[in-house]
């Protein structure tokens, strides 16, 4: 099979869109537990609806990732760059699903509703338990901060390929046109090198080598 320069226009609809979403969540996360205020449960039920939104959109994401031919990575790129990068991913992809459960089970457990609007109400996936509470409640707190840690990598490494490298990575994600840099590419950066050779040459009025 063929592989494509980026990936399915659909799974960059979603990377995206998700993007924006679990940004939003980490920031209104840390604003809601930072805070006392009225604003406090108005976070919250801004929280808990758009976490089980990211869990839906986390499934179609999956799924399409796992029926459609991600682009391959550059053949220059070293080994352990591209370990890095595959394993990073999983791990995001695990905390985007993660995140949305461990907060549905530690709502459960403590006995609070979740309300998607005013009417309909999600069942409780684990029985009232105030310890396990108080357990799911610091793992949802240590995985957002793993969360925010993988997050900055990812940013950094994309800014890397985009900025540095730029091998296209960043553009198979984007809406642009990818532009490898490929093996076809070495023939004309040797023959650009012969031409620097040859002006040194002219300038000191030495035969170029042959
Ligand atoms: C991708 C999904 C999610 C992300 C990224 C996320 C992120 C966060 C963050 C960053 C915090 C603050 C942690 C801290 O500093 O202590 C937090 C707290 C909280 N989250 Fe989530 N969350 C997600 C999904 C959910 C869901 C689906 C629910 C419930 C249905 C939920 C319920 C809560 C609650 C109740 C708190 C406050 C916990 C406390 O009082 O310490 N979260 N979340």
């Amino acid at each position: 099979m063929n592989t494509p320069a980026s990936f399915h226009p659909f799974a960059r609809v979603l990377h995206w869109t998700m993007a924006v979403l679990i940004l939003a969540m980490l920031f209104i996360g840390v604003g809601m537990v930072g805070t006392v205020s009225p604003k406090h449960p108005w976070l919250l039920a801004i929280h808990r609806p758009l976490g089980v939104a990211i869990l839906l959109l986390v499934i179609v994401r999956l799924a399409v990732r796992l029926r459609t031919q991600p682009p391959a990575l550059p053949d220059d790129m070293p080994y352990w760059q591209r370990y890095v990068a595959h394993a990073s991913h999983w791990v995001l992809y695990g905390l985007m699903l993660a995140m949305p459960l461990i907060g549905w089970a530690m709502q459960s457990a403590g006995g609070y509703p979740i309300m998607l609007g005013d009417t309909l109400r999600l069942p409780a996936i684990l029985p009232e338990n105030a310890t396990l509470f108080a357990w799911l409640r610091e793992a949802h707190r240590y995985l957002a901060y793993l969360f925010f840690l993988t997050i900055l990598g990812h940013v950094g490494a994309a800014l890397y390929h985009a900025l540095i490298r730029r091998d296209g990575v960043f553009q198979s994600m984007t809406f642009g046109m990818p532009e490898r840099i490929d093996a076809k590419a070495i023939p004309a950066a040797e023959s650009e090198a012969q031409v620097s050779v040859e002006l040194q040459a002219t300038k000191h009025d030495t035969p170029p080598p042959s």
